[in-house]
């Protein structure tokens, strides 16, 4: 927890945690018994079928398993490099997001360049954004759909079509949330997601890349993977195999890109498989959580604003106080009666020595506000109305 709290007592053991396991004991049984069967563990047929289920729910043909969100958005910065579609290295980051939803663009040599939040979403700035494209020609967008709040992806796609950029889509703490009833993660050219504890749902740890093109499927399968070309469908292989005249004694070994080993397993792929099945309860658990807060809270924090359509899928709920004191007020009361919270995300990533050590402090209206006065109230699929109504008075009584 962030501020000095007044009683250490429930900072231990909080009556209400941030987050919650989704691998509950039926899961836990369900793995046992299929260890029972003496599987095999590392990445095989079960991470195809996490895969292909995957890219059912989102309805998007291709997806990459991977081991962390983190990885996933270091997957795709690297494909869209290696697909030799840039021209130039610039990126437009945004301020609100997670640390390696920019980590990858400096580990790469991009030319990061950071955007002021959405005063509704707490997305990317959509003015703010077309000023940078205006000014810097950036080839390559990093969008992050914020605590499952879908941005205004109607305005955005629009820029996207007049600009021409390629859309990097971070929908890591967004998983479930539907923009004019498509999902989000499903609007870049490539899009991510994590599945690490405390996420909508949890293979552990874990990420997916999906995207609809295939040469960045193929980019993707083989950047997982050490650089070969062993994931790829038989027909990409063997045309691979061809064209560099590799014989068959060298091809499983035969590296065509600098990559990574950014793989999981099947053991958390037949985890995945089964949280996949109940992801749509738990999300509408979250969802109705989500608009009890609300109900109860909107009229007093300044709150995020899902746009028309949309429906949110939050991982956490995050409130903005009137200020620091507030805040810190509000802090040591949820900590005093056993609530755990924490800053709204990584507040803003500007402020951050990361980027201050590199760039200077890169400082906006609204992200700074996130920074300074946001922070987290619990969401999960086991809280109940009551509980809700307790921390929401806790606060309440506190502002
Ligand atoms: C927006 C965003 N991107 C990326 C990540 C990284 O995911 P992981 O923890 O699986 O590496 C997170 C983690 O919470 C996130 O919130």
């Amino acid at each position: 927890m962030m501020n000095g709290p007044s009683t250490a007592r429930h900072e231990l053991n909080p009556r209400w945690c941030l987050a919650y396991d989704t691998i509950d004991r039926q899961d836990i049984d369900r793995l046992i018994q299929w260890l029972g069967s003496y599987p095999r563990l590392t990445k095989g047929g079960v991470t195809r079928e996490f895969e292909s289920r995957w890219s059912s729910w989102l309805v998007r043909p291709h997806s990459v398993f991977c081991n962390s969100g983190s990885s996933a958005n270091l997957l795709m910065y690297y494909a869209l490099l290696a697909s030799g579609r840039l021209h130039n290295r610039k990126v437009i980051v945004p301020s609100v997001g997670w640390i390696t939803s920019i980590a990858p663009a400096i580990q790469f040599g991009f030319e990061p360049i950071m955007c002021e939040a959405d005063p509704e979403t707490f997305g990317l700035d959509l003015d703010h954004l077309e000023t940078l494209l205006k000014q810097h020609h950036a080839q390559t967008v990093m969008l992050v759909q914020v605590l499952g709040v879908p941005h205004k992806m109607r305005e955005l796609m629009a820029l996207k079509a007049r600009y021409e950029f390629l859309l990097l889509e971070d929908a890591c703490a967004a998983i479930g949330a539907t923009y004019q009833g498509r999902k989000v993660g499903s609007f870049g050219d490539m899009g991510s997601f994590s599945f690490y504890f405390g996420h909508q749902m949890s293979t552990i740890e874990g990420g997916m890349v999906s995207t609809d093109d295939k040469t960045l499927n193929d980019l993707l399968l083989m950047l997982r993977s050490h650089g070969w070309s062993k994931d790829l469908d038989g027909e990409t292989h063997h045309a691979l195999v061809s064209r560099y005249g590799v014989d068959d004694f060298h091809s499983p070994f035969v590296f065509y890109e600098p990559g990574f080993n950014l793989r999981s397993t099947d053991l958390n792929a037949f985890i995945g498989i089964g949280q996949l099945d109940k992801l749509d309860w738990m999300t509408e658990q979250r969802r109705r959580n989500h608009a009890r807060y609300v109900e109860r809270l909107s009229g007093h924090f300044y709150a995020q604003r899902p746009p028309q359509g949309s429906d949110v899928a939050s991982i956490s709920v995050g409130l903005l106080a009137e200020s620091r004191q507030q805040r810190r007020r509000i802090v040591q009361a949820l900590s005093a009666h056993g609530v755990e919270t924490r800053i709204f995300s990584a507040g803003n990533l500007g402020l951050h020595p990361f980027w201050v050590n590199r760039y200077g402090a890169a400082s906006f209206p609204v992200a700074d506000r996130i920074h300074h006065c946001g922070f987290f109230l619990p969401n999960h699929q086991g809280l109940r109305e009551e509980d809700i109504a307790a921390i929401s008075t806790i606060v309440l009584e506190a502002a």
